[in-house]
């Protein structure tokens, strides 16, 4: 039987992309899944073809900004499933501008959500994994943040931040947790899409367009991480397409 069979497993923006993608394909390797994200309607249409597909899943409105939001989805899956195994803290924005642009509500956001929306998944999760002496705590970074270009300052910012973050988490977490920090580089997903500066937006689709991987590419690396015996604790993966520079 696979390590990833019958685990309960949290996923935040889960909605579209690679959270969409980790909840489908860990479903389809026996997971039970609790996913969040703001769009309700994407979730429902989600929980819908995992059980069409004779999977389990449930769904609730989550806004990673909101600490509240963050204990509910993760008691949720106590509720639902009685425990949780895996929280996976994937929802994330890139409002990628050059500094100059001075966007700076886009960079609050940034901060709220990537970093904060973090923070918020670990201190709803942290209690509940230290009960049940066990847990996965599993985040979604960047290679943004291991390689700072023009226009990504604060985006990447907050991808370095969570990398510390995890990694430090890594450090305190003893012999029973369990911490990845999964960095994507270009994946074909809406992200690319965010940007508010018009030139910015339209440099990331056409790279998008020119050498993106699919968002099943990160799910199996995800996958690869929960799916290993409780004792094999992978730290970090990176998964780019093979011609990103
Ligand atoms: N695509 C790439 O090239 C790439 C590269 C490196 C890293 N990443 C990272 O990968 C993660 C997933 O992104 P993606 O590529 O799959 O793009 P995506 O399709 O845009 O997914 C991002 C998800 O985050 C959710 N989200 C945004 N704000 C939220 C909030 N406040 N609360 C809850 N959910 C929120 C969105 O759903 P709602 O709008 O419904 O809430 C959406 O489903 C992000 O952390 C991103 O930084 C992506």
């Amino acid at each position: 039987m696979s390590e990833i069979d019958g685990k309960v497993v949290a996923i935040t923006g889960a909605g579209s992309g690679i959270g969409e993608a980790t909840a489908l394909l860990l479903a389809e390797r026996g997971a039970r899944l609790v996913v969040g994200g703001r769009r309700s309607e994407r979730l429902a249409d989600l929980v819908a073809r995992i059980e069409k597909a004779g999977g389990e899943a449930v769904h609730l409105r989550t806004d990673v900004t909101r600490r509240d939001d963050l204990h509910a989805l993760v008691g949720l899956a106590r509720e639902r499933f009685g425990r949780l195994d895996v929280l996976v803290s994937n929802a994330g924005v890139g409002t990628i501008s050059p500094l100059d642009d001075l966007r700076v509500e886009e960079w609050d956001h940034m901060v709220d959500v990537n970093i904060k929306g973090v923070l918020h998944g670990i201190g709803a999760a942290l209690p509940v994994f230290r009960a049940q002496g066990g847990g996965h705590f599993v985040t979604t970074a960047s290679t943004a943040a291991f390689r700072i270009v023009p226009t990504m300052a604060v985006y990447a910012g907050t991808k370095v931040a969570v990398r510390a973050i995890c990694e430090g988490l890594r450090q305190e977490a003893g012999d029973s947790l369990r911490v990845t920090t999964v960095s994507p580089g270009m994946i074909g997903t809406e992200f690319a899409d965010a940007s508010s500066n018009p030139r910015v937006r339209a440099e990331l689709s056409a790279a998008r367009d020119r050498i993106a991987i699919p968002p099943a590419a990160v799910a199996r690396a995800i996958a690869y991480a929960i799916g290993q015996p409780a004792d094999v604790d992978v730290n970090e993966i990176v998964v780019r397409p093979t011609a990103q520079s």
